[in-house]
């Protein structure tokens, strides 16, 4: 019997828990060379803004053991260039579309994409980036840092769209559960954790951070056992669907995360690595399954003995 692969995220139905993770995949036809992009559980859309953004200067990526930095900073080509000239292409693909988001400086601008995003029928689901690390300075708290502000965020943007809202959670705090506990209360269908966790790397001979902007976002397998861990304390804390990621590079490590809890899993940085990975991910899951005699990947989700 074909093991069944489908799960749910709110009201949206997906044919397979594999996503690619914001950011890491374009707008999705820099990919379309590499890997049959129909055979995606959906595709999660580069974080875009209300207005246009160069993102940092250069340079802002950096390899790390077993990982590596970033501090793009959200270059994007913002709001209206988005729904003109890279919606088309997505909408063509029959993928479900998750709409990644976020605001320059006042949170008031999750409002005003996410009424736009309502209005788009192609579009499944909002995610709200609340946790991108490399845009409000050294200094700045994230939303996802307090539990009042992401209630606030996520809880005004419920109040205007009926689409499958997402929020993005960060690794860089002490209790992730109170974040997720405060997402869940306002309203979130799902929580994708994580985003990247803050780090640096300075090299010796120029005395001087490898990243222009001091501090960057660490991703990769480094940061793995991290990500593992917050989605199997959220998971014992909340009844609403995970989205894990975090240095997934193969099946085994995609595995990882639906024993902790996760509902469905998100490719990032390993994209780099080989493009078509993600679409091995999912045969891989399959023959997990098969090989397990295992009727589908519920049976793995949160399995964990504990
Ligand atoms: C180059 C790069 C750009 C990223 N840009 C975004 C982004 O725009 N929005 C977002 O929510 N996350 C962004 N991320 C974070 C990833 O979506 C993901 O949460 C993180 O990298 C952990 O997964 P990974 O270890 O599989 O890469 C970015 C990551 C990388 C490496």
């Amino acid at each position: 019997m074909k093991p069944l692969i489908g799960v749910n995220i709110g009201k949206l139905k997906l044919k397979n828990p594999v996503m690619v993770a914001s950011g890491t995949f374009g707008y999705a036809s820099e990919f379309a060379d590499f890997l049959d992009l129909k055979k995606l559980g959906a595709i999660v859309t580069k974080t875009i803004t209300l207005r246009p953004r160069q993102g940092n200067p250069m340079p802002r990526t950096c390899e790390t053991p077993a990982g590596m930095l970033n501090s793009i900073g959200l270059e994007n080509p913002g709001l209206e260039v988005f729904i003109k000239d890279k919606l088309p292409y997505l909408n063509k693909l029959g993928v479900p579309l998750i709409i990644s988001i976020a605001s320059e400086s006042d949170p008031k601008e999750f409002v005003l994409l996410a009424k736009e995003l309502d209005k788009i029928k192609a579009i499944s689901a909002i995610e709200l980036n609340i946790s991108c690390p490399n845009i409000h300075g050294r200094t700045a708290r994230l939303v996802a840092q307090d539990p009042m502000a992401t209630y606030k965020v996520v809880n005004s943007v419920r109040k205007v769209t009926g689409k499958v809202l997402i929020t993005k959670l960060s690794p860089n705090v002490t209790d992730i559960t109170q974040i997720a506990l405060a997402a869940a209360k306002a309203g979130t269908d799902a929580v994708a954790l994580v985003n990247t966790l803050t780090g640096m790397s300075i090299d010796h001979l120029t005395r001087r951070s490898k990243i222009a902007a001091g501090i960057a976002g660490l991703s990769g397998p480094a940061i793995r056992p991290v990500a593992v861990r917050c989605c199997w304390e959220v998971f014992r804390k909340i009844k609403i669907p995970i989205i894990g990621m975090g240095g997934i590079i193969d099946t085994s490590s995609a595995l990882e995360f639906f024993l902790a809890g996760a509902t469905c899993v998100s490719v990032g940085t390993a994209n780099f690595v080989n493009p078509a990975i993600s679409a091995e991910i999912i045969d891989g899951i399959r023959n997990y399954l098969r090989e397990n005699k295992l009727t589908g990947i519920k049976e793995v989700i949160g399995s964990l003995p504990l």
